[in-house]
């Protein structure tokens, strides 16, 4: 039997495109990995979309990116691009005005600061990683509560660390572990508006974020360390964002965490 197949990714084709065409999505850190991926995977299903990261050349780059989905689209408001920070309720502001209206929001904005053994860090320390992390979340949750129309969905971001940790992380999962109690929290509040809150809880996935961690900044270093994952492989950024669709699509999927993690939680420690 050939590994090779296993561990060769397929495309990912939304079968959702009906759902989503014509709708607007907010990402949130959408200049990078899997939320580049879902701007990608938006515009090629025919919905406008609205990149928000930090970095200003980042944001650019990005925004030429997927406005090559199409590239008919030319300047106009399919593929717009707000720099700032997702924690700051003006950045979301400037977002959703810009964007004239907004369906869907999807927080990808994120990393993994905070790390450090629990001895070492301060009450500061935690105390930065709450404020950043959780209030990125808590000000996305303002946003959609007060801005999305009936029929609209919140997607947050999660790790498989949150269920199988690892030493020196107890800052960066307690945050994670909390956006996924404050999925549920808001898929009740906010359920008489008809709004869906959902949590995709991302194992190994092949990204920048990902690649900037200790021996795994080659392809040749990330099959390597993937070749042990039950699929063979990491997961791909279009496989990690096409569940985020799916999420924004669905319209009765709501306060739920799904794992896309090629199964790693399922396996042998
Ligand atoms: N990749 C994985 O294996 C993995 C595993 C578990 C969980 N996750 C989680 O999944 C999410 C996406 O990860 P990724 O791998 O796609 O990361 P990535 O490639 O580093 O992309 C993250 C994006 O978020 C932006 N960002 C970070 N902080 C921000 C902020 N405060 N405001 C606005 N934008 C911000 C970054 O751009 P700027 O820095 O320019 O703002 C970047 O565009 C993260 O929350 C991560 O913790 C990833």
């Amino acid at each position: 039997m050939s590994t090779a197949t296993t561990a060769t990714p397929i495309p990912v084709h939304s079968p959702l495109s009906s759902a989503l065409s014509g709708t607007t999505a907010v990402l949130v850190g959408g200049t990078s990995g899997i939320g580049l991926a879902a701007g990608v995977l938006l515009r090629s299903v025919g919905a406008r979309v609205v990149l928000v990261g930090r970095d200003a050349d980042r944001l650019k780059a990005a925004v030429s990116r997927v406005r090559n989905v199409n590239p008919a689209d030319g300047p106009g408001d399919a593929v717009l691009g707000i720099a700032g920070d997702g924690g700051d309720e003006r950045t979301l502001a400037e977002a959703f005005d810009a964007a004239g209206h907004v369906d869907h929001v999807l927080v990808t904005a994120g990393g993994i600061g905070g790390a450090g053994p629990v001895s070492e860090l301060s009450v500061g320390d935690v105390r930065a990683t709450f404020d950043s992390r959780l209030g990125a979340a808590f000000a996305a949750a303002r946003a959609a509560a007060t801005r999305l129309p009936a029929g609209g969905s919140l997607t947050f971001s999660s790790g498989t660390l949150v269920v199988r940790p690892l030493p020196g992380m107890a800052a960066p999962l307690s945050v994670a572990g909390a956006v996924e109690t404050l999925t549920r929290a808001l898929a009740v509040e906010l359920a008489p508006a008809r709004l869906r809150v959902n949590t995709v809880r991302f194992g190994r996935i092949d990204t920048p974020l990902l690649r900037s961690l200790p021996g795994l900044d080659s392809d040749d270093a990330i099959a390597a360390a993937g070749s042990t994952a039950p699929l063979g492989r990491f997961g791909t950024a279009e496989e990690a964002a096409g569940a985020a669709l799916f999420l924004m699509a669905n319209n009765y999927v709501t306060g739920q965490v799904i794992t896309v993690d090629g199964g790693e939680t399922l396996g042998r420690s």
